[in-house]
C-alpha cells in the first residue's frame, strides 16, 4: 500500500537527461517529486546516489523510489543494501508492474543506456499503478525480508 505520494528520484552522471524527462511525467500524475540529483554531467558515483535514495524510501519520507544509472544495475545493487527495500531493474513494462505486485517493490531502476525514453515512461507509469497483492506474495517477500 502506497502511504504518500511522495517519489524521490536519483540517477548516475549516464542518466541526468531520463531523470529529468521521468521527473516531468511523474509530475502530471500528481506525484510529488523528490529529486535528489545530481544536476551535472560530471562524472560521479553510482552507490551514492544509489544508497541516498533508497534511504528516503527506507525512511518512510517516500514512498516509492526510481533510481537510473547506464544499466541500471549498478545504483540497483546499491539501493537494495538499504534494510527495506526492493528494488529491480525493469526493461519491460511487465516486470515493472509484476515487481509490484508480486515483490512489492518500493523501488525501480532504469538503464538510461538501455532503455529509450518512450520505454522508460511506460515502465515508470507500469510501476506507479500496479499494487502489491499481498496474500501468497506477501509470505514470500516476509521471507526476503527475514
Ligand atoms: C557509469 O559509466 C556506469 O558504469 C553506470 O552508470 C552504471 O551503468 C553502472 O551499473
Amino acid at each position: 500500500m502506497t502511504i504518500n505520494k511522495r517519489i524521490v528520484l536519483s540517477s548516475d552522471h549516464a542518466a541526468i537527461d531520463l531523470r529529468q524527462a521521468v521527473a516531468k511525467h511523474i509530475a502530471t500524475l500528481g506525484w510529488e517529486v523528490v529529486d535528489i540529483g545530481p544536476t551535472t554531467t560530471e562524472s560521479t558515483h553510482y552507490p551514492i546516489h544509489g544508497k541516498a535514495a533508497a534511504e528516503r524510501v527506507a525512511s518512510g519520507d517516500c514512498a516509492l523510489g526510481i533510481i537510473i544509472c547506464g544499466t541500471g544495475q549498478g545504483i540497483m545493487m546499491a539501493a537494495n543494501k538499504v534494510e527495506g527495500i526492493r528494488c529491480g531493474v525493469c526493461t519491460d513494462t511487465f516486470s515493472a508492474r509484476m515487481i509490484r505486485q508480486h515483490n512489492n517493490a518500493n523501488m525501480l531502476s532504469l538503464g538510461a543506456r538501455v532503455v529509450g525514453e518512450g520505454i522508460a515512461l511506460d515502465i515508470v507509469d507500469a510501476f506507479l499503478t500496479a499494487e502489491f497483492e499481498g496474500g501468497r506474495h506477501a509470505t514470500r517477500v516476509d521471507m526476503i525480508e527475514a
